[in-house]
């Protein structure tokens, strides 16, 4: 099926903002919404023109809001709805648009609709959560049951954490020995599903754009290919196709092919690819424990292979194309830096690259000024070792890093104590600053249609194990080449492209030289090296 995307992707730049670390209006020592409305000027600056905001709504934050208690209301500590709609009516004056997340799997065990779930009496909840019908029943299908947790005699089925209670959207393959196993056409499981549109209905009213929807693949249980998940999705695109044409969904899936095609607009190459980390975050695994074995491309040593990386990439690009896209984000809120292992030379590589490729790529607040993952942190909110890549933004050299005026033991994370941690204000104006490349790279990317979601991808030198690494991006006729070579040593190369009349512009870059000579390109390239040339 081909649905057009909302224009707006095109030239689409997300920003990724966690709420509690990016801007602390009121003192508290926690960011808020009013924070994130005086920073737009920023976000705007920079050049992005989405937001991506983690969970804002009610929640006990077991899981850093990923366990919401009431879809429908701002937490307290981040404001109220009012704050929030007047944050998207500010963002809209910039042209920015605001997506929130959309937790779609699961609420809290805080959420009223649990503890009602929760009594041993019927009620209308008594089914939106997945139980067993005996507390001794441990459910025995691969989902993880919790029991003894409530006056109900049954078993919970949870999603993530205990404390985060899967939503009962059905079972694609109820077991009929299993009666509490109930299919997705169940009245109340319909109900659930009807509960989600309400809720999306109600931002998107309110002024949102749209959501990064939180696991989505997990709605529907014991459903192996994901069919009956991806009719679900689609049902709701095609409600929002016809009635918020401009909204957008992006999940959190992991498979473009799949996720795609279930309606998304948007899926990621993310931490869960080997694609993906081998690219700048091969060297330690998801939980951020090292593996020396593992080599990334972008890296001086020169030892990555970026092969990893296109064979999955392509898979994705060619059969998505012209559907949906492909997101490759510089960090997210559940992973390490990409700052992890590289210096800024190496981060403005990293940057070039994210920026040159198709689909809509993604900043996690703070990458874009280098900042740091602060190993050693205890817990907080669950975040366990993610906690170190969530701490408060560093805005300036001032007290708490400009974050907030609170006193520090009040913060919500601590912010970066080394001498030289990276912040905004010392970066600004400074050409040569990583801020002001990411500034420079977006605009650039802005500028050339061919470099943004669209332009047509294609590899032209590559190798095994070695470098550089060089595509192509083209549009209605324009033609820029990209060409990285991130091993600490030079290289020189030469291939051929169709076509004539090259004008080889170097139009960002450094110690990239390119020569035509005979129908075939030279490229002549430093140690550290990228140049973005238009042909
Ligand atoms: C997603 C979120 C993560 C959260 C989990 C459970 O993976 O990105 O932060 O803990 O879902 O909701
Ligand atoms: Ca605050």
């Amino acid at each position: 099926m081909n649905r057009p995307c909302p224009k707006w992707l095109e030239n689409a730049v997300f920003y990724e903002i966690y709420p509690q670390s990016f801007c602390d209006s009121n003192g508290d020592g926690i960011g808020d919404l009013q924070g994130i409305i005086e920073k737009l000027d920023y976000i705007k600056d920079l050049g992005c023109n989405a937001i991506w905001m983690n969970p804002c709504f009610l929640s006990p934050f077991q899981d850093a809001g990923y366990d919401v208690a009431d879809f429908y209301r701002i937490a307290p500590r981040y404001g109220t709805n009012d704050d929030a709609k007047k944050l998207f009516a500010e963002a809209a004056k910039r042209g920015i648009k605001v997506c929130l997340d959309l937790v779609a799997g699961h609420t809290s065990i805080e959420h009223e609709w649990f503890k009602q779930s929760c009594k041993p009496e019927h009620n209308k909840y008594s089914n939106w959560y997945v139980w067993t019908n005996s507390i001794w029943d441990a459910g025995d299908w691969t989902g993880r049951f919790v029991g003894g947790y409530a006056q109900r005699d049954g078993q919970y089925l949870n999603n993530f954490f205990y404390c985060q209670p899967a939503l009962n959207y059905g079972f694609a393959n109820p077991d009929p020995n299993k009666p509490w196993q109930l299919p997705m056409d169940h009245p109340d499981c319909l109900a659930v599903r009807q509960e989600l549109k309400n809720i999306i209905k109600f931002w998107l009213d309110m002024g949102a754009t749209g959501f990064r929807v939180d696991m989505a693949k997990s709605l529907i249980k014991n459903d192996p290919d994901s069919a009956v998940v991806a009719k679900l999705w689609n049902e709701v695109r095609e409600w929002l196709d016809a009635d918020y044409p401009e909204a957008v969904l992006i999940s959190e899936w992991g498979d473009p092919v799949i996720a795609i095609p279930a309606g998304f607009h948007i899926d990621f190459l993310f931490q869960l690819h080997v694609g993906y980390n081998s690219l700048f975050r091969y060297e330690r695994d998801q939980f951020c424990n090292p593996t020396p074995e593992n080599h990334s491309f972008f890296r001086k040593e020169g030892k990555g292979d970026i092969t990893l990386f296109l064979d999955q990439y392509m898979n994705y690009y060619r059969k998505t194309k012209d559907k949906g896209y492909v997101s490759l984000i510089s960090g997210n809120h559940d992973i390490g830096r990409c700052s992890q292992g590289c210096d800024s030379e190496d981060l403005k590589l990293i940057f070039a690259f994210l920026l040159t490729m198709p689909g809509v790529p993604f900043i996690y607040y703070g990458d874009e000024i280098g900042m740091r993952y602060l190993s050693g942190l205890p817990s907080k909110e669950g975040g366990f070792h993610r906690t170190g890549a969530r701490t408060p933004m560093q805005w300036s050299a001032e007290a708490n890093a400009g974050f907030s005026t609170a006193d520090p033991s009040k913060l919500y994370l601590p912010v970066d104590p080394s001498p030289d941690a990276p912040n905004v204000a010392d970066q600004q104006g400074k050409p040569d600053s990583l801020l002001e490349t990411v500034r420079a790279l977006i605009k650039l990317r802005k500028d050339n249609p061919a470099l943004c979601a669209d332009g047509e991808f294609s590899p032209v030198y590559w190798e095994p194990n070695g470098y550089p690494f060089v595509f192509l991006r083209t549009l209605n006729g324009e033609r820029m080449l990209v060409a990285f070579n991130p091993s600490g040593k030079p290289a020189e190369v030469e291939f051929q492209i169709t076509g004539s009349g090259f004008k080889n512009e170097l139009m960002m870059g450094k110690g990239a030289h390119i020569a035509e000579s005979s129908g075939k390109i030279k490229l002549k390239m430093d140690g550290v090296s990228y140049g973005v040339f238009k042909l």
